[in-house]
């Protein structure tokens, strides 16, 4: 878990903020997976990213600082069926100016539900980071809505639909910190390699 968190600035489009140049953390996914809940709940913060049980909530790249170490980018959500064709193609663009801009990112959390197989929009993102050669983690939310018992069932899918391996992917519950220590782990050995073994996480 971290161990302190500062909200930096919203960004309608990704550009100069303060602290820029720090190494970065980006969390994508669909809309409403739980990615404000998830770094909430890294931060031990109910309030730090606002949640919302109606998707669509994150239209803006948020950028928060943890640890005074480094940059997280909540990026918006994509697949949220009710946003209009020019919204959507104005998430595109956000999203690959995004990525095609920041030179300081070390790691994206892919995050998918656990109990979904992936969605077409899924498919593409993932296929997005394989392309841009982005390091990613496969984070599979909502794990409490589900028994334990029933992980792997779930998680083969997910990682088939990925091309990852289910034991890479890291199940998580904003609701009951499971997952917590384990994500908190990997991100800390992408982000800063130097400080430990280089492992590359996909
Ligand atoms: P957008 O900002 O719209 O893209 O959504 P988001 O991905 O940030 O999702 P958000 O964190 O706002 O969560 C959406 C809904 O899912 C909220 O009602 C949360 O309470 C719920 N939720 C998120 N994470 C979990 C979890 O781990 N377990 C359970 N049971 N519910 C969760
Ligand atoms: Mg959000």
């Amino acid at each position: 878990m971290f161990k302190d968190a500062k909200f930096i600035i919203s960004l309608p489009r990704y550009g100069d903020f303060p602290g820029r140049g720090l190494p970065q953390l980006a969390v994508c996914g669909r809309s409403n997976v739980g990615k404000s809940s998830l770094i909430n709940s890294l931060c031990g913060r109910r309030g730090l990213a606002k949640t919302s049980s109606t998707p669509g909530k994150t239209r803006l790249i948020n950028v928060f600082l943890i640890d005074n170490a480094f940059h997280l980018i909540d990026l918006p959500g994509y697949g949220y069926a009710k946003v209009s064709k020019r919204e959507q193609e104005s998430w595109g663009q956000i999203m690959s100016a995004y990525f095609s801009q920041a030179e300081a990112l070390k790691l994206a959390l892919h995050l998918v539900d656990i109990r979904h197989e992936p969605s077409q929009q899924d498919l593409e993102m993932n296929a997005f980071l394989y392309q841009t050669g982005i390091p990613f983690q496969v984070v599979a939310t909502k794990a409490d809505k589900i028994s334990r018992g029933q992980y792997q069932r779930h998680l083969a899918p997910i990682a088939r639909a990925l091309a990852v391996q289910p034991w890479d992917i890291i199940p998580y519950s904003s609701q009951n910190a499971q997952g917590r220590d384990a994500l908190a782990q990997a991100i800390y050995k992408q982000v800063f390699p130097a400080r430990n073994q280089t492992q590359r996480i996909v």
